[in-house]
């Protein structure tokens, strides 16, 4: 998840009128506090079958096949306890450590992540699990059912940061400058469990799992071009969840509706003519023309957008000209803006447009706008379907107990997962990594962010049983 340096509070943003600097791309910091200490609390039905974890050796045991026919038509609790206790086996737990910790000695960036997808398909292979590769050069979509109607999707990133990882342990980092400090490496891994789970239950399934192993999340918009690539072909619902260092390890979040901002980027140039400044009547001013339409884009949202719909419009840098006496032809301004919902982001990105041009017009200046949509750095927001969400929030409840699902508030971030929001009902979720005793409390992109691995069983769990049961309960079989 991208968390963006200038999603600064509301109130800052209205003092911030003007901000003369050089223009740059937003570095990444966390800065919402949603909740911590909350005690880690596994309920009863989590945590009953554990003990008897060790004993179930075999993953093709014939009694995972006979409890497992009671969970159609209706899930029940031992369904819930089957899966968890399938991801709780002591050689899944191990498995799902050492994909992870692979994943995470050997970092790579967006559209890199050539290791990493040979170990996914390796070890897919070894499951005996098709897939298509490559999608969107490095991404996978392996199905796990029937391989007919209907189709549930599961996803997870797999690229790593430029950062220098500052976490002394085993497994650290090799690669000099990289690191997973987003916690991609246990989404794989989570996503890999949720694989093992669902292919030991496949005869069960009621229509076909895909997962989506996608690149390039942080930059680069890997999930527009895995859509690209077909990655939804034949998808009804979509479902994806990142770890966050707000929650206690295996707590799940989520919310209904926009969970997470839109966040655009703009650069216009503004053009009039230049001319000495002491004959300013030989000149068409673009200084001018570009103050009015820094002005005035503050309007927007102010004037134009309900209070109730938080959204931001910031101009971050302004440049023209380097010779005081000289009204120069050109001023470049430029800056973001974010909303959380679709028609107000992209209400936001016509108007910031309108706006620029219309006012260079007024001072007869021309002005173009670039919105980066070629460079892939506009996301929309990520919206979750009430549905989905009641889908992950039900399937928590019932695995995990009630007290270890939250409802977390709507944060400035942005993701590319909302790519796929827009195409099918999707829900994105958070699980908690957080544990004290561990240290794994600093945010995503810090260079010590470090999970609580023990969230892996529990996250595979969650995608396989919001997966299966995705397929029994609104399937239209
Ligand atoms: C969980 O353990 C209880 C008690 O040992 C047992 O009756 C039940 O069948 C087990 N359920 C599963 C899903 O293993
Ligand atoms: C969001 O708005 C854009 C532009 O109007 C539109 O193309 C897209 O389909 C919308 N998405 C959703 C989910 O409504
Ligand atoms: C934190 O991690 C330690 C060591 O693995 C473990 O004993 C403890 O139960 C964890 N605490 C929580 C709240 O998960
Ligand atoms: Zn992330
Ligand atoms: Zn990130």
């Amino acid at each position: 998840m991208k968390i963006l340096g200038s999603c600064i509070l509301f109130v800052l943003i209205f003092l911030l009128l003007i901000v003369i600097a050089a223009e740059q791309i937003p570095s990444t910091v966390y800065n919402s506090v949603l909740f911590s200490g909350h005690k880690k609390d596994v309920s009863p039905e989590a945590a009953s079958n554990k003990s008897n974890s060790a004993t179930h050796r075999t993953a093709e045991a014939t009694e995972d096949i006979q409890e497992g026919e009671n969970c159609e038509p209706s899930w029940n609790r031992a369904c819930s306890e089957e899966v968890l206790r399938i991801a709780r086996r002591p050689e899944t737990t191990e498995w799902l450590r050492s994909i992870r910790r692979r994943i995470h000695e050997n970092p790579e960036l967006a559209f890199e992540e050539i290791q990493t997808s040979l170990l996914i398909r390796k070890e897919l292979d070894l499951m005996g699990i098709s897939y298509r590769y490559p999608l969107a050069k490095t991404g996978v979509r392996a199905c796990i059912g029937t391989g007919g109607p209907p189709f549930v999707a599961i996803r997870a990133d797999m690229d790593a940061l430029p950062i220098q990882e500052a976490v002394e342990c085993e497994y650290k980092s090799k690669v000099a400058g990289k690191m997973h400090a987003c916690g991609h490496d246990a989404h794989v891994a989570m996503l890999m469990g949720a694989a093992k789970i669902l292919k030991t239950r496949e005869h069960l399934l009621k229509g076909t799992v895909v997962l989506i192993f996608q690149p390039a999340e942080e930059a680069g918009n890997g999930a527009k071009r895995m859509i690209q690539d077909g990655a939804l072909e034949d998808v009804e619902a979509i479902f994806a969840v990142h770890v966050s260092h707000q929650h206690p390890t295996a707590i799940i979040g989520s919310r209904p509706g926009p969970l997470l901002a839109g966040c655009g980027f703009f650069r216009a140039v503004i053009r009039g003519k230049m001319a000495l400044a002491g004959n300013p009547h030989h000149s068409i001013d673009p200084v001018l023309a570009g103050s009015a339409a820094v002005i005035s884009l503050q309007g927007i949202v102010s004037r134009e957008s309900n209070p109730l719909d938080s959204q931001v419009v910031s101009v971050t840098s302004f440049n023209g000209g380097n010779n005081l006496d000289m009204i120069p032809d050109t001023v470049v301004l430029g800056g973001t803006f974010r909303a959380f919902s679709n028609t107000s982001f992209y209400q936001l990105l016509e108007r910031i447009e309108q706006v620029i041009v219309e006012q260079a017009g007024v001072y007869r200046c021309s002005a173009e706008v670039d919105f980066f949509e070629k460079e892939y750095t506009i996301y929309p927001p990520t919206v979750n379907d009430d549905k989905m969400y009641e889908h992950v929030k039900k399937v928590s409840i019932d695995l995990l107990g009630q007290t270890n699902f939250k409802v977390v508030p709507p944060m400035m971030g942005a993701e590319d997962f909302s790519f796929y929001s827009q195409v099918v009902p999707a829900a994105f979720f958070y699980i908690g990594i957080r544990n004290e005793t561990l240290g794994s409390t600093h945010t995503g992109h810090s260079p010590h962010f470090m999970i609580d691995e023990d969230v892996l069983p529990i996250g595979a769990a969650a995608h396989a049983t919001i997966a299966e049961r995705f397929l029994i309960e609104y399937g239209c079989s």
